[in-house]
């Protein structure tokens, strides 16, 4: 490991527990937990490696081009704002409850060509249900919905992200 074994036998901590058996026996546990905590934790980044980060890359497109129209009802210049077709993207839960029309198919994890987030976002612009409509908005760029498709086909892990409840 390049670290001389001299100067970790010769660190005070290791000293004080060569003359005590119960601290010894702490100090190998402690140092068998470091080393087997070092031999694991690149497996696990390795596999999140790679996947898409909701809260990271997801999130910041549907602010940019959803949220105005799918937010939890609120008042606007002193007018209830409800969430167009019942449905909300400013949180976890309900992003996965979905709208009015497609309960439950929002997003379908594993499915992205089932999802109406994703469905939604790739039909022709004179569509009724393309979004956001006609008129609304920037369309979502092709690299964002490519994005957003590999999120879904990874599972639609939002990780510690719960947004508005
Ligand atoms: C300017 C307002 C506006 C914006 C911005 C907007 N939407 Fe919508 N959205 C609507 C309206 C209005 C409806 C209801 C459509 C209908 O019933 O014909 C709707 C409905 C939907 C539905 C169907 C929900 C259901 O189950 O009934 C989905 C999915 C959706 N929007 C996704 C999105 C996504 C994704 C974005 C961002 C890319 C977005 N919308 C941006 C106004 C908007």
């Amino acid at each position: 490991m390049g670290l001389p074994l001299d100067a970790f036998l010769g660190s005070p901590i290791i000293l004080i527990a060569y003359h005590n058996p119960i601290l010894m026996k702490k100090t190998i546990v402690l140092s068998l937990a470091a080393v087997f905590a070092a031999a694991i934790s690149p497996i696990s980044s390795a596999q999140d490696a790679g996947k898409v980060d909701f809260e990271k890359q997801v999130l910041p497109v549907l602010k940019e081009t959803c949220f105005k129209c799918h937010e939890k009802e609120h008042e606007e210049n002193g007018k209830v704002k409800k969430p167009k077709g019942g449905l909300r993207l400013d949180g976890a839960a309900v992003i996965m409850k979905g709208g009015k029309e497609y309960p439950n198919e929002n997003v379908v994890a594993g499915k992205p060509d089932a999802s109406w987030l994703v469905k939604t976002m790739t039909l022709p612009e004179s569509d009724d249900l393309a979004m956001p409509p006609e008129g609304k908005g920037d369309r979502v760029s092709a690299a964002n919905i490519e994005l957003i498709k590999k999120w879904i086909s990874e599972g639609a892990n939002f990780g510690a992200w719960k947004g508005v409840e």
